[in-house]
């Protein structure tokens, strides 16, 4: 499904004296240009938010609150893009764009969903996993978005974050690794672990029980 979509999009990741922009290209076709979650501000900011705030707390990230003068800063940009041309802003934030996806979740996802191809045992940047990382960076505290239809292309969205992630050294400390079981479900103790294999036991015992049972039953 995500190969349906066309993604252009450019990470601005940070290091303390200097930045590089890295374009990553995906596949595919249009978009509904009457989307709520994009034409309706009110939505757009409550679906980024939300999107943003569930991949956080999976990543044992605070929630991010709505910040305006990044959303001024990613709205005057995108209005200044009149050709849309996906550059990156060179902008003093974190900054991930995304174009072609059918509303302002999916177009969230889309950065959360580079999770799968985190190293979490080599932690740094990667074209690949970019956006993810700014998404989750624990210190990372407010966020504000822009959007613009272009044309056939759809909806290209403009996240900005403050203060900004994706900073050189620091992924180890700033990308948690997912804590909330979801996913590729990972024990998080021995206690855990127990109750697991005890709640197994007890299923198997009383299947056992019940298709003894049926089959006595029928005698
Ligand atoms: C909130 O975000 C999550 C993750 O993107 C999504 O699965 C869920 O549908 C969203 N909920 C609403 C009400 O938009
Ligand atoms: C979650 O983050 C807090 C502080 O940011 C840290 O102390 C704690 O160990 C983290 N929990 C997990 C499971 O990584
Ligand atoms: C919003 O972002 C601006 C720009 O970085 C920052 O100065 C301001 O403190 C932020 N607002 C909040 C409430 O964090
Ligand atoms: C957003 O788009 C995705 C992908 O097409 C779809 O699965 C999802 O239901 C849509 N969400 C909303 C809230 O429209």
């Amino acid at each position: 499904m995500r190969l349906l979509f066309l993604l252009h999009t450019l990470i601005l990741f940070a290091r303390p004296s200097s930045s590089t922009a890295i374009v990553t290209v995906t596949a595919a076709p249009a978009i509904p240009s009457n989307e709520p979650s994009y034409s309706i501000a009110s939505s757009f900011t409550s679906a980024i938010l939300n999107s943003t705030n569930t991949y956080r707390r999976q990543y044992n990230a605070s929630s991010l609150s709505w910040n305006t003068t990044l959303e001024k800063f990613a709205t005057s940009y995108l209005q200044s893009d009149t050709t849309c041309r996906f550059a990156h802003s060179g902008g003093p934030y974190g900054e991930n764009l995304a174009i072609g996806y059918p509303n302002a979740t999916a177009s969230v996802e889309a950065w959360g969903n580079e999770e799968a191809k985190y190293n979490f045992n080599d932690p740094g940047f990667s074209e690949e996993t970019g956006h993810f990382t700014q998404l989750v960076w624990k210190t990372t505290t407010t966020v504000g978005c822009g959007r613009r239809l272009c044309g056939t292309k759809g909806w290209f969205v403009v996240c900005e974050y403050w203060p900004r992630g994706n900073v050189g050294g620091e992924y180890a400390k700033e990308v948690d690794r997912n804590i909330d079981g979801g996913g590729g479900t990972r024990l998080s103790s021995p206690i855990v672990a127990a109750i697991a294999v005890v709640v197994s036991l007890v299923q198997c015992c009383v299947i056992i029980v019940v298709v003894w049972w049926f089959g006595t039953a029928k005698l």
